[in-house]
Protein backbone atom coordinates (compact mmCIF):
# COMPACT_ATOMS: atom_id res chain seq x y z
CA UNK A 1 0.00 0.00 0.00
CA UNK A 2 1.62 3.78 -0.85
CA UNK A 3 2.04 5.93 2.00
CA UNK A 4 -0.83 7.29 3.33
CA UNK A 5 -0.61 10.65 5.00
CA UNK A 6 -2.79 12.68 7.04
CA UNK A 7 -2.28 15.68 9.18
CA UNK A 8 -3.92 18.05 12.02
CA UNK A 9 -4.90 21.35 10.80
CA UNK A 10 -5.47 24.24 12.95
CA UNK A 11 -4.55 28.14 14.01
CA UNK A 12 -2.68 28.37 16.43
CA UNK A 13 -1.15 24.48 16.06
CA UNK A 14 1.52 24.18 17.81
CA UNK A 15 0.09 23.37 20.79
CA UNK A 16 -1.40 20.32 19.22
CA UNK A 17 -1.11 16.69 20.86
CA UNK A 18 -2.24 14.72 18.31
CA UNK A 19 0.96 14.24 16.21
CA UNK A 20 2.00 12.90 19.44
CA UNK A 21 -0.51 10.25 19.22
CA UNK A 22 -0.75 9.34 16.07
CA UNK A 23 3.06 9.33 15.71
CA UNK A 24 2.81 6.90 18.03
CA UNK A 25 0.82 4.48 17.16
CA UNK A 26 2.38 4.78 13.32
CA UNK A 27 5.53 3.84 15.22
CA UNK A 28 3.83 0.96 17.23
CA UNK A 29 2.01 -0.68 14.25
CA UNK A 30 5.14 -0.53 11.80
CA UNK A 31 2.86 1.99 9.46
CA UNK A 32 4.60 3.58 6.78
CA UNK A 33 2.52 6.51 6.65
CA UNK A 34 2.73 10.21 7.99
CA UNK A 35 1.10 12.76 10.53
CA UNK A 36 1.86 16.26 10.56
CA UNK A 37 0.84 19.50 12.10
CA UNK A 38 -0.30 21.83 9.54
CA UNK A 39 -1.28 26.03 10.24
CA UNK A 40 -4.04 26.93 8.28
CA UNK A 41 -5.56 30.58 8.77
CA UNK A 42 -8.94 30.40 8.55
CA UNK A 43 -8.97 32.60 5.48
CA UNK A 44 -6.97 29.89 3.61
CA UNK A 45 -8.75 26.98 5.52
CA UNK A 46 -11.47 26.31 2.45
CA UNK A 47 -8.44 25.90 -0.35
CA UNK A 48 -6.91 23.67 2.38
CA UNK A 49 -9.59 21.39 2.25
CA UNK A 50 -10.35 21.15 -1.60
CA UNK A 51 -6.45 20.84 -2.34
CA UNK A 52 -6.17 17.73 0.24
CA UNK A 53 -5.87 14.78 -2.17
CA UNK A 54 -3.41 16.98 -4.44
CA UNK A 55 -1.39 17.15 -1.66
CA UNK A 56 -1.40 13.69 -1.35
CA UNK A 57 -3.14 13.88 1.77
CA UNK A 58 -5.89 11.39 2.76
CA UNK A 59 -7.84 12.64 5.82
CA UNK A 60 -6.63 14.74 8.98
CA UNK A 61 -7.75 16.21 12.15
CA UNK A 62 -9.31 19.68 12.31
CA UNK A 63 -9.10 21.61 15.51
CA UNK A 64 -9.84 25.10 16.42
CA UNK A 65 -11.07 27.35 15.14
CA UNK A 66 -12.02 25.54 12.05
CA UNK A 67 -14.39 22.83 13.37
CA UNK A 68 -17.50 24.77 13.17
CA UNK A 69 -16.44 25.83 9.39
CA UNK A 70 -15.44 22.36 8.12
CA UNK A 71 -18.89 20.76 8.80
CA UNK A 72 -20.42 23.36 5.63
CA UNK A 73 -17.09 22.62 3.63
CA UNK A 74 -16.98 19.14 3.56
CA UNK A 75 -19.44 16.88 1.01
CA UNK A 76 -20.62 15.05 3.44
CA UNK A 77 -21.04 15.37 7.58
CA UNK A 78 -22.70 12.39 9.18
CA UNK A 79 -25.36 12.69 11.62
CA UNK A 80 -23.12 13.17 15.21
CA UNK A 81 -20.97 15.97 13.41
CA UNK A 82 -24.39 17.74 12.24
CA UNK A 83 -25.90 17.71 15.50
CA UNK A 84 -22.26 18.53 17.84
CA UNK A 85 -22.24 21.39 14.80
CA UNK A 86 -18.84 20.43 14.08
CA UNK A 87 -16.44 18.31 12.15
CA UNK A 88 -13.02 17.17 13.58
CA UNK A 89 -11.87 14.00 11.45
CA UNK A 90 -12.25 14.30 7.48
CA UNK A 91 -11.00 11.83 5.46
CA UNK A 92 -11.63 11.22 1.17
CA UNK A 93 -13.58 8.66 0.02
CA UNK A 94 -14.28 7.79 -3.34
CA UNK A 95 -13.45 11.01 -4.40
CA UNK A 96 -15.51 12.47 -2.02
CA UNK A 97 -14.48 14.35 1.41
CA UNK A 98 -16.22 13.38 4.99
CA UNK A 99 -16.82 14.45 7.88
CA UNK A 100 -17.08 13.26 11.27
CA UNK A 101 -17.10 13.90 14.97
CA UNK A 102 -15.15 12.06 17.66
CA UNK A 103 -14.55 13.54 20.55
CA UNK A 104 -17.98 12.51 21.77
CA UNK A 105 -16.89 8.60 20.98
CA UNK A 106 -13.94 9.74 23.02
CA UNK A 107 -15.31 11.25 25.94
CA UNK A 108 -17.55 8.05 26.46
CA UNK A 109 -14.48 5.50 25.75
CA UNK A 110 -12.56 7.25 27.99
CA UNK A 111 -15.53 7.26 30.55
CA UNK A 112 -15.62 3.56 30.14
CA UNK A 113 -12.68 2.96 30.82
CA UNK A 114 -12.22 5.48 34.02
CA UNK A 115 -15.47 5.29 35.32
CA UNK A 116 -17.88 2.41 33.95
CA UNK A 117 -21.31 2.51 34.66
CA UNK A 118 -20.86 6.44 35.17
CA UNK A 119 -23.91 6.28 32.18
CA UNK A 120 -26.30 5.17 35.04
CA UNK A 121 -25.90 8.28 36.61
CA UNK A 122 -29.31 9.40 38.25
CA UNK A 123 -28.05 12.96 38.75
CA UNK A 124 -25.91 14.59 36.10
CA UNK A 125 -24.50 18.45 35.87
CA UNK A 126 -22.76 19.78 33.31
CA UNK A 127 -20.66 22.75 33.34
CA UNK A 128 -20.71 24.98 30.30
CA UNK A 129 -22.98 25.21 26.80
CA UNK A 130 -19.76 25.68 24.02
CA UNK A 131 -19.14 23.61 21.60
CA UNK A 132 -17.09 21.18 23.83
CA UNK A 133 -20.28 20.61 25.75
CA UNK A 134 -22.58 19.64 22.58
CA UNK A 135 -20.45 16.65 22.25
CA UNK A 136 -20.76 15.71 25.67
CA UNK A 137 -24.68 15.97 25.45
CA UNK A 138 -24.59 13.88 22.51
CA UNK A 139 -22.19 10.78 24.35
CA UNK A 140 -24.81 11.13 27.27
CA UNK A 141 -28.14 11.33 24.66
CA UNK A 142 -26.52 7.99 22.93
CA UNK A 143 -26.78 6.31 26.15
CA UNK A 144 -30.06 7.36 26.77
CA UNK A 145 -29.33 9.40 29.49
CA UNK A 146 -31.98 11.98 30.76
CA UNK A 147 -32.55 15.17 33.20
CA UNK A 148 -29.04 16.61 33.13
CA UNK A 149 -28.59 19.84 34.45
CA UNK A 150 -26.91 22.07 32.27
CA UNK A 151 -24.91 25.31 33.72
CA UNK A 152 -23.63 27.62 32.20
CA UNK A 153 -22.39 31.79 33.03
CA UNK A 154 -24.35 33.02 30.08
CA UNK A 155 -27.99 31.18 30.63
CA UNK A 156 -29.60 31.89 27.63
CA UNK A 157 -26.78 29.70 25.98
CA UNK A 158 -27.87 26.71 28.07
CA UNK A 159 -31.17 27.32 27.39
CA UNK A 160 -30.84 27.28 23.63
CA UNK A 161 -28.53 23.94 23.86
CA UNK A 162 -30.88 22.96 26.40
CA UNK A 163 -34.01 23.09 23.57
CA UNK A 164 -31.33 21.44 21.30
CA UNK A 165 -30.59 18.46 23.17
CA UNK A 166 -34.32 17.85 24.74
CA UNK A 167 -34.81 15.23 26.84
CA UNK A 168 -30.94 14.58 27.26
CA UNK A 169 -30.99 17.96 29.21
CA UNK A 170 -33.91 18.65 31.38
CA UNK A 171 -32.91 21.65 32.95
CA UNK A 172 -30.60 24.77 32.43
CA UNK A 173 -29.46 27.54 34.73
CA UNK A 174 -27.13 29.97 35.47
CA UNK A 175 -23.73 29.96 37.56
CA UNK A 176 -25.39 31.41 40.67
CA UNK A 177 -27.78 28.46 40.91
CA UNK A 178 -24.68 26.00 41.21
CA UNK A 179 -24.90 24.84 44.51
CA UNK A 180 -28.59 23.63 44.22
CA UNK A 181 -27.89 21.86 40.90
CA UNK A 182 -25.22 20.03 42.32
CA UNK A 183 -27.02 18.99 45.81
CA UNK A 184 -27.11 15.06 45.33
CA UNK A 185 -25.33 14.81 41.61
CA UNK A 186 -23.30 11.71 40.78
CA UNK A 187 -22.25 12.75 37.91
CA UNK A 188 -20.10 15.79 37.46
CA UNK A 189 -18.77 17.31 34.10
CA UNK A 190 -16.86 20.59 33.08
CA UNK A 191 -17.04 21.70 29.89
CA UNK A 192 -15.77 25.05 30.03
CA UNK A 193 -12.08 26.71 29.93
CA UNK A 194 -11.90 27.84 33.69
CA UNK A 195 -9.36 25.71 34.94
CA UNK A 196 -6.69 25.92 32.33
CA UNK A 197 -3.02 26.06 32.59
CA UNK A 198 -3.76 26.25 36.55
CA UNK A 199 -5.89 29.33 36.57
CA UNK A 200 -7.87 30.75 39.60
CA UNK A 201 -8.14 28.48 42.52
CA UNK A 202 -11.47 26.02 42.85
CA UNK A 203 -14.28 27.55 40.50
CA UNK A 204 -16.80 24.93 42.19
CA UNK A 205 -17.85 24.21 45.45
CA UNK A 206 -18.63 20.09 45.64
CA UNK A 207 -19.28 19.95 48.75
CA UNK A 208 -23.17 19.24 47.66
CA UNK A 209 -23.01 16.58 45.47
CA UNK A 210 -23.22 12.91 46.47
CA UNK A 211 -20.85 10.50 48.06
CA UNK A 212 -18.77 8.47 45.51
CA UNK A 213 -19.32 11.59 42.73
CA UNK A 214 -18.06 10.62 39.12
CA UNK A 215 -15.82 14.33 38.36
CA UNK A 216 -14.76 14.72 34.94
CA UNK A 217 -13.14 17.33 33.78
CA UNK A 218 -12.13 17.66 29.49
CA UNK A 219 -9.59 20.14 30.37
CA UNK A 220 -5.63 18.37 30.55
CA UNK A 221 -3.73 21.24 31.10
CA UNK A 222 -3.29 21.31 33.57
CA UNK A 223 -4.18 17.06 34.66
CA UNK A 224 -5.39 17.93 37.78
CA UNK A 225 -7.47 20.90 37.65
CA UNK A 226 -8.80 22.98 40.69
CA UNK A 227 -11.85 20.84 40.18
CA UNK A 228 -10.31 17.56 39.88
CA UNK A 229 -8.61 18.59 43.20
CA UNK A 230 -11.74 19.54 44.69
CA UNK A 231 -12.36 16.06 43.81
CA UNK A 232 -9.52 14.49 45.03
CA UNK A 233 -9.90 16.30 48.61
CA UNK A 234 -13.29 14.79 48.99
CA UNK A 235 -12.75 11.15 47.95
CA UNK A 236 -14.51 11.87 44.40
CA UNK A 237 -14.40 9.27 41.17
CA UNK A 238 -11.92 11.50 39.03
CA UNK A 239 -12.08 11.38 35.00
CA UNK A 240 -8.94 13.58 33.59
CA UNK A 241 -9.58 14.70 30.64
CA UNK A 242 -6.18 13.18 29.04
CA UNK A 243 -8.44 10.41 28.04
CA UNK A 244 -10.92 11.72 26.61
CA UNK A 245 -7.92 13.10 23.49
CA UNK A 246 -6.46 9.91 23.07
CA UNK A 247 -9.45 7.88 22.74
CA UNK A 248 -10.89 10.54 20.13
CA UNK A 249 -8.01 9.49 18.21
CA UNK A 250 -8.49 6.53 17.57
CA UNK A 251 -11.29 6.15 15.39
CA UNK A 252 -9.55 8.87 12.85
CA UNK A 253 -6.46 6.60 12.83
CA UNK A 254 -8.27 4.09 12.08
CA UNK A 255 -10.25 5.19 9.10
CA UNK A 256 -6.38 6.85 7.45
CA UNK A 257 -4.57 3.82 8.30
CA UNK A 258 -6.71 0.78 8.91
CA UNK A 259 -5.77 -0.07 11.61
CA UNK A 260 -7.99 0.14 15.14
CA UNK A 261 -5.28 1.31 17.53
CA UNK A 262 -5.00 0.84 21.27
CA UNK A 263 -5.03 3.35 23.92
CA UNK A 264 -2.65 2.13 26.32
CA UNK A 265 -0.98 3.41 29.46
CA UNK A 266 2.46 3.71 27.53
CA UNK A 267 1.07 5.89 25.73
CA UNK A 268 -0.73 7.69 27.74
CA UNK A 269 2.61 8.29 29.58
CA UNK A 270 4.36 9.84 26.02
CA UNK A 271 1.75 12.14 25.79
CA UNK A 272 2.69 13.39 29.50
CA UNK A 273 5.93 13.71 28.96
CA UNK A 274 5.49 15.84 25.74
CA UNK A 275 3.15 17.97 27.95
CA UNK A 276 6.30 18.46 30.37
CA UNK A 277 8.66 18.76 27.93
CA UNK A 278 6.58 21.58 26.56
CA UNK A 279 5.79 23.29 29.82
P1 LIG B 1 -15.62 25.25 23.57
O1 LIG B 1 -15.85 25.00 22.12
O2 LIG B 1 -14.25 24.85 24.05
O3 LIG B 1 -16.69 24.71 24.44
P2 LIG B 1 -16.75 27.90 23.72
O4 LIG B 1 -17.77 27.53 22.72
O5 LIG B 1 -16.09 29.23 23.61
O6 LIG B 1 -15.55 26.84 23.70
O7 LIG B 1 -17.37 27.71 25.18
C1 LIG B 1 -16.65 27.99 26.32
C2 LIG B 1 -17.49 27.63 27.55
O8 LIG B 1 -16.73 27.97 28.72
C3 LIG B 1 -18.79 28.41 27.64
O9 LIG B 1 -19.74 27.60 28.31
C4 LIG B 1 -18.37 29.62 28.47
O10 LIG B 1 -19.44 30.26 29.12
P3 LIG B 1 -20.29 31.39 28.34
O11 LIG B 1 -21.24 30.66 27.42
O12 LIG B 1 -21.01 32.12 29.43
O13 LIG B 1 -19.30 32.25 27.61
C5 LIG B 1 -17.47 28.95 29.46
N1 LIG B 1 -16.53 29.87 30.10
C6 LIG B 1 -15.40 30.39 29.56
N2 LIG B 1 -14.77 31.18 30.44
C7 LIG B 1 -15.52 31.18 31.58
C8 LIG B 1 -15.39 31.80 32.87
N3 LIG B 1 -14.35 32.57 33.18
N4 LIG B 1 -16.35 31.55 33.80
C9 LIG B 1 -17.40 30.74 33.51
N5 LIG B 1 -17.57 30.13 32.31
C10 LIG B 1 -16.65 30.34 31.37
Amino acid sequence: MAERNAFVCGYPIKHSRSPVIHGYWLKQYGIAGSYRAIEVTPGDFPEFLAGMARQGLVGGNITLPHKQAALDLVDEADAPARKIGAVNTVWLEGGRLRGTNTDWLGFAASMDASAPGWDRAGKAVILGAGGAARGILYALASRGMTGTTLVNRTVARASALAEAFAPTVGRACGWDELPAALAGADLVINTTSVGMDGGAEAMVDLDPVAAGAIVSDIVYVPLETPLLREARIRDLRIVDGLGMLLHQAAPGFERWFGVRPQVTDSLRQAVLDDLVRAS
